[in-house]
Protein backbone atom coordinates (compact mmCIF):
# COMPACT_ATOMS: atom_id res chain seq x y z
CA UNK A 1 0.00 0.00 0.00
CA UNK A 2 1.25 3.46 -0.66
CA UNK A 3 0.96 6.85 1.21
CA UNK A 4 0.53 10.21 0.54
CA UNK A 5 0.99 13.12 2.33
CA UNK A 6 -0.74 16.35 1.30
CA UNK A 7 1.26 19.61 2.31
CA UNK A 8 -0.16 21.92 -0.84
CA UNK A 9 -2.25 24.91 -0.52
CA UNK A 10 -1.17 28.27 1.00
CA UNK A 11 -2.12 28.56 4.93
CA UNK A 12 -3.77 31.37 4.25
CA UNK A 13 -5.18 30.97 7.72
CA UNK A 14 -1.96 31.76 9.40
CA UNK A 15 -0.68 34.39 7.90
CA UNK A 16 2.36 36.16 8.47
CA UNK A 17 3.70 32.86 9.98
CA UNK A 18 2.75 31.52 6.32
CA UNK A 19 4.18 34.34 4.55
CA UNK A 20 7.52 33.63 3.68
CA UNK A 21 7.42 29.13 4.27
CA UNK A 22 4.85 26.95 4.20
CA UNK A 23 2.83 25.67 6.63
CA UNK A 24 3.73 22.29 7.16
CA UNK A 25 7.65 23.69 7.91
CA UNK A 26 6.41 25.66 10.89
CA UNK A 27 7.55 23.97 14.32
CA UNK A 28 4.94 21.69 16.40
CA UNK A 29 7.02 21.72 19.36
CA UNK A 30 10.05 20.22 18.92
CA UNK A 31 9.74 19.05 15.24
CA UNK A 32 8.44 20.58 11.78
CA UNK A 33 4.42 19.85 11.60
CA UNK A 34 5.35 17.73 8.14
CA UNK A 35 7.38 15.15 10.33
CA UNK A 36 3.92 13.73 12.23
CA UNK A 37 2.04 12.52 9.03
CA UNK A 38 5.27 10.72 7.65
CA UNK A 39 5.85 9.09 10.80
CA UNK A 40 1.89 8.01 11.11
CA UNK A 41 2.13 6.84 7.51
CA UNK A 42 5.58 5.09 8.71
CA UNK A 43 4.26 3.59 11.93
CA UNK A 44 1.68 1.99 9.93
CA UNK A 45 4.11 0.05 7.84
CA UNK A 46 4.00 2.25 4.40
CA UNK A 47 7.30 3.00 3.18
CA UNK A 48 6.29 4.35 -0.35
CA UNK A 49 5.55 7.56 0.09
CA UNK A 50 4.49 10.45 -2.17
CA UNK A 51 4.78 14.38 -0.49
CA UNK A 52 2.41 16.77 -2.80
CA UNK A 53 3.83 20.06 -1.69
CA UNK A 54 2.85 23.67 -3.18
CA UNK A 55 3.48 27.54 -3.00
CA UNK A 56 7.09 28.99 -2.92
CA UNK A 57 8.59 27.07 -0.43
CA UNK A 58 8.33 23.59 -2.13
CA UNK A 59 12.46 23.35 -2.33
CA UNK A 60 12.66 23.55 1.37
CA UNK A 61 10.82 20.08 1.92
CA UNK A 62 13.90 18.38 -0.12
CA UNK A 63 16.16 20.25 1.99
CA UNK A 64 14.46 18.89 5.23
CA UNK A 65 13.38 15.75 4.45
CA UNK A 66 16.06 14.58 1.68
CA UNK A 67 15.07 10.82 0.79
CA UNK A 68 12.93 10.60 4.34
CA UNK A 69 16.49 9.13 6.09
CA UNK A 70 15.11 10.65 9.25
CA UNK A 71 12.22 8.34 9.04
CA UNK A 72 14.09 4.80 8.19
CA UNK A 73 13.25 5.76 4.43
CA UNK A 74 15.37 4.83 1.04
CA UNK A 75 13.54 6.87 -1.17
CA UNK A 76 10.66 9.94 -0.94
CA UNK A 77 8.80 11.24 -3.39
CA UNK A 78 7.69 14.72 -4.24
CA UNK A 79 5.02 16.49 -6.51
CA UNK A 80 4.14 19.75 -6.54
CA UNK A 81 0.35 21.47 -6.24
CA UNK A 82 0.03 24.86 -8.39
CA UNK A 83 -2.19 27.43 -6.54
CA UNK A 84 -4.80 26.04 -3.74
CA UNK A 85 -7.51 23.69 -5.63
CA UNK A 86 -8.26 22.06 -2.43
CA UNK A 87 -7.73 18.69 -1.07
CA UNK A 88 -8.67 16.60 -3.89
CA UNK A 89 -7.21 17.95 -6.31
CA UNK A 90 -4.05 17.64 -4.14
CA UNK A 91 -4.64 14.22 -4.34
CA UNK A 92 -5.52 13.77 -7.93
CA UNK A 93 -1.34 14.94 -8.72
CA UNK A 94 -0.38 11.32 -7.31
CA UNK A 95 -2.24 9.22 -9.86
CA UNK A 96 0.97 8.56 -11.43
CA UNK A 97 2.11 7.15 -8.37
CA UNK A 98 -0.04 5.61 -6.92
CA UNK A 99 -3.01 4.24 -9.02
CA UNK A 100 -1.76 0.61 -9.43
CA UNK A 101 -3.32 -0.21 -6.12
CA UNK A 102 -4.90 0.94 -2.56
CA UNK A 103 -3.44 4.14 -1.11
CA UNK A 104 -3.29 5.79 2.45
CA UNK A 105 -3.37 9.47 2.45
CA UNK A 106 -2.97 11.94 5.93
CA UNK A 107 -3.63 15.55 5.31
CA UNK A 108 -0.31 17.66 6.35
CA UNK A 109 -1.49 19.03 9.48
CA UNK A 110 -2.88 16.10 10.99
CA UNK A 111 -1.51 15.22 14.09
CA UNK A 112 -2.53 11.88 15.90
CA UNK A 113 -1.16 10.50 19.52
CA UNK A 114 -1.23 6.77 18.08
CA UNK A 115 -0.98 4.40 15.09
CA UNK A 116 -3.36 3.57 12.35
CA UNK A 117 -2.05 0.38 11.92
CA UNK A 118 -5.23 -1.66 12.84
CA UNK A 119 -7.50 0.57 10.62
CA UNK A 120 -5.24 -0.21 7.67
CA UNK A 121 -5.13 -3.61 8.24
CA UNK A 122 -8.58 -3.57 8.47
CA UNK A 123 -8.97 -1.74 5.37
CA UNK A 124 -6.41 -4.04 3.66
CA UNK A 125 -8.92 -6.93 4.43
CA UNK A 126 -11.70 -4.92 2.68
CA UNK A 127 -9.96 -5.31 -0.26
CA UNK A 128 -11.64 -2.19 -2.00
CA UNK A 129 -13.71 0.75 -1.51
CA UNK A 130 -12.82 3.27 1.25
CA UNK A 131 -12.17 3.80 5.42
CA UNK A 132 -12.20 6.91 7.13
CA UNK A 133 -11.27 7.65 10.84
CA UNK A 134 -13.53 9.84 12.98
CA UNK A 135 -12.91 11.08 16.41
CA UNK A 136 -15.19 13.12 18.88
CA UNK A 137 -14.98 16.66 18.74
CA UNK A 138 -16.23 19.43 21.12
CA UNK A 139 -16.30 21.95 17.49
CA UNK A 140 -17.64 19.39 14.43
CA UNK A 141 -18.62 22.64 12.55
CA UNK A 142 -14.60 23.41 11.93
CA UNK A 143 -14.60 20.08 10.56
CA UNK A 144 -16.21 17.24 7.61
CA UNK A 145 -19.43 15.87 9.69
CA UNK A 146 -20.57 12.34 9.52
CA UNK A 147 -24.32 11.81 9.63
CA UNK A 148 -24.09 8.64 11.01
CA UNK A 149 -26.55 5.08 11.52
CA UNK A 150 -24.75 2.44 13.57
CA UNK A 151 -21.90 0.86 12.06
CA UNK A 152 -22.90 3.04 8.46
CA UNK A 153 -22.10 6.40 7.83
CA UNK A 154 -25.06 7.96 5.62
CA UNK A 155 -23.29 10.86 4.54
CA UNK A 156 -20.49 13.67 5.17
CA UNK A 157 -21.30 17.59 6.03
CA UNK A 158 -18.51 20.06 5.09
CA UNK A 159 -18.37 22.40 8.26
CA UNK A 160 -21.99 22.47 8.72
CA UNK A 161 -23.37 25.49 10.47
CA UNK A 162 -25.49 22.53 12.33
CA UNK A 163 -23.43 19.17 12.52
CA UNK A 164 -25.11 16.07 12.53
CA UNK A 165 -22.92 14.17 15.27
CA UNK A 166 -20.31 15.07 17.21
CA UNK A 167 -17.52 13.48 15.29
CA UNK A 168 -15.12 14.91 12.99
CA UNK A 169 -13.89 12.97 10.22
CA UNK A 170 -9.78 13.07 10.91
CA UNK A 171 -7.48 13.56 7.35
CA UNK A 172 -6.62 10.24 7.74
CA UNK A 173 -8.20 8.70 4.48
CA UNK A 174 -7.91 5.08 2.47
CA UNK A 175 -8.84 4.87 -0.85
CA UNK A 176 -8.70 2.26 -4.14
CA UNK A 177 -7.89 2.94 -7.51
CA UNK A 178 -11.35 4.50 -8.45
CA UNK A 179 -10.79 7.37 -6.44
CA UNK A 180 -8.79 9.26 -9.32
CA UNK A 181 -11.93 8.85 -11.89
CA UNK A 182 -14.24 10.27 -8.84
CA UNK A 183 -11.84 13.04 -8.31
CA UNK A 184 -12.41 13.83 -12.16
CA UNK A 185 -16.05 14.08 -12.02
CA UNK A 186 -15.86 16.79 -9.15
CA UNK A 187 -16.59 20.18 -9.28
CA UNK A 188 -15.50 23.00 -7.30
CA UNK A 189 -17.50 23.72 -3.95
CA UNK A 190 -18.68 27.25 -2.81
CA UNK A 191 -15.06 27.73 -1.67
CA UNK A 192 -13.64 27.36 -4.90
CA UNK A 193 -11.91 23.61 -4.02
CA UNK A 194 -12.35 19.96 -4.93
CA UNK A 195 -13.80 18.31 -1.84
CA UNK A 196 -11.90 15.67 -0.39
CA UNK A 197 -16.05 15.80 1.52
CA UNK A 198 -17.15 14.86 -2.04
CA UNK A 199 -14.51 12.03 -2.84
CA UNK A 200 -16.22 10.27 0.51
CA UNK A 201 -19.80 10.94 -0.51
CA UNK A 202 -19.25 9.41 -3.75
CA UNK A 203 -17.81 6.19 -2.06
CA UNK A 204 -21.00 6.29 0.35
CA UNK A 205 -23.50 6.40 -2.40
CA UNK A 206 -21.67 3.55 -3.86
CA UNK A 207 -22.35 1.76 -0.64
CA UNK A 208 -18.14 1.32 -0.14
CA UNK A 209 -17.41 3.44 2.60
CA UNK A 210 -16.49 2.00 6.29
CA UNK A 211 -15.00 4.16 9.06
CA UNK A 212 -13.11 3.72 12.17
CA UNK A 213 -13.01 5.47 15.60
CA UNK A 214 -9.40 7.02 16.19
CA UNK A 215 -7.58 5.78 19.47
CA UNK A 216 -6.05 8.95 21.28
CA UNK A 217 -5.69 12.13 20.87
CA UNK A 218 -5.73 14.23 17.04
CA UNK A 219 -5.47 17.48 16.11
CA UNK A 220 -5.32 19.71 13.12
CA UNK A 221 -2.66 21.78 13.21
CA UNK A 222 -3.56 25.05 10.47
CA UNK A 223 -5.17 28.01 12.74
CA UNK A 224 -3.45 29.88 15.56
CA UNK A 225 -5.39 27.78 18.19
CA UNK A 226 -4.50 24.45 16.87
CA UNK A 227 -0.85 25.36 15.84
CA UNK A 228 -0.28 25.71 19.66
CA UNK A 229 -2.58 22.87 21.03
CA UNK A 230 -0.75 20.88 18.76
CA UNK A 231 2.73 22.05 19.93
CA UNK A 232 1.14 21.35 23.78
CA UNK A 233 -0.14 18.12 23.32
CA UNK A 234 2.99 16.32 21.75
CA UNK A 235 5.27 18.39 24.39
CA UNK A 236 2.71 16.89 26.98
CA UNK A 237 2.52 13.49 25.77
CA UNK A 238 4.23 12.59 22.85
CA UNK A 239 2.67 12.27 18.90
CA UNK A 240 2.91 8.43 17.49
CA UNK A 241 4.21 7.73 20.78
CA UNK A 242 3.84 3.56 20.44
CA UNK A 243 6.23 3.76 18.12
CA UNK A 244 8.65 7.04 17.81
CA UNK A 245 12.00 6.81 18.88
CA UNK A 246 12.79 10.51 19.10
CA UNK A 247 15.90 10.06 19.88
CA UNK A 248 16.48 7.96 16.70
CA UNK A 249 14.81 10.71 14.80
CA UNK A 250 17.05 12.97 15.69
CA UNK A 251 20.15 11.42 15.36
CA UNK A 252 19.25 10.27 11.63
CA UNK A 253 18.52 13.87 10.51
CA UNK A 254 19.99 15.29 7.64
CA UNK A 255 22.79 17.85 8.44
CA UNK A 256 21.62 20.79 6.62
O1 LIG B 1 -8.33 18.25 9.45
C1 LIG B 1 -9.42 17.49 9.00
C2 LIG B 1 -10.30 18.30 8.06
O2 LIG B 1 -9.47 18.67 6.92
C3 LIG B 1 -11.53 17.50 7.60
O3 LIG B 1 -12.41 17.27 8.68
C4 LIG B 1 -12.28 18.24 6.49
O4 LIG B 1 -13.33 17.45 6.01
C5 LIG B 1 -11.33 18.58 5.34
O5 LIG B 1 -11.98 19.34 4.34
C6 LIG B 1 -10.12 19.37 5.87
O6 LIG B 1 -10.60 20.63 6.33
P1 LIG B 1 -9.76 22.00 6.32
O7 LIG B 1 -10.58 23.09 5.76
O8 LIG B 1 -9.24 22.20 7.71
O9 LIG B 1 -8.55 21.71 5.34
P2 LIG B 1 -7.38 22.69 4.93
O10 LIG B 1 -7.82 23.58 3.80
O11 LIG B 1 -6.83 23.36 6.16
O12 LIG B 1 -6.29 21.68 4.37
C7 LIG B 1 -5.76 20.65 5.18
C8 LIG B 1 -4.50 20.12 4.54
O13 LIG B 1 -4.75 19.63 3.22
C9 LIG B 1 -3.40 21.16 4.39
O14 LIG B 1 -2.61 21.20 5.56
C10 LIG B 1 -2.64 20.71 3.17
C11 LIG B 1 -3.66 19.92 2.35
N1 LIG B 1 -4.13 20.71 1.18
C12 LIG B 1 -5.18 21.58 1.31
C13 LIG B 1 -5.61 22.34 0.22
C14 LIG B 1 -6.77 23.30 0.34
C15 LIG B 1 -3.48 20.57 -0.03
O15 LIG B 1 -2.50 19.77 -0.13
N2 LIG B 1 -3.89 21.33 -1.10
C16 LIG B 1 -4.94 22.21 -1.03
O16 LIG B 1 -5.29 22.84 -2.07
Amino acid sequence: MKGVVLAGGLGTRLRPLTSVTNKHLLPVYDQPMIYYPIQTLVNAGIRDIMVVTGGNSAGDFLRLLGNGKAFGLKHLNYTYQEGEGGIAEALSLVEHFAADGPVCVVLGDNIIEGNISAAVAEYRAQGSGAKIMLKKVPDPQRFGVPKLDGNRVLCIEEKPAKPQSDYAVIGVYMYDEQVYDIIRSLKPSGRGELEITDVNNAYITRNEMTWEELEGWWTDAGTFESLLRASNLVAETGANKMYFEREEVVANAPRL
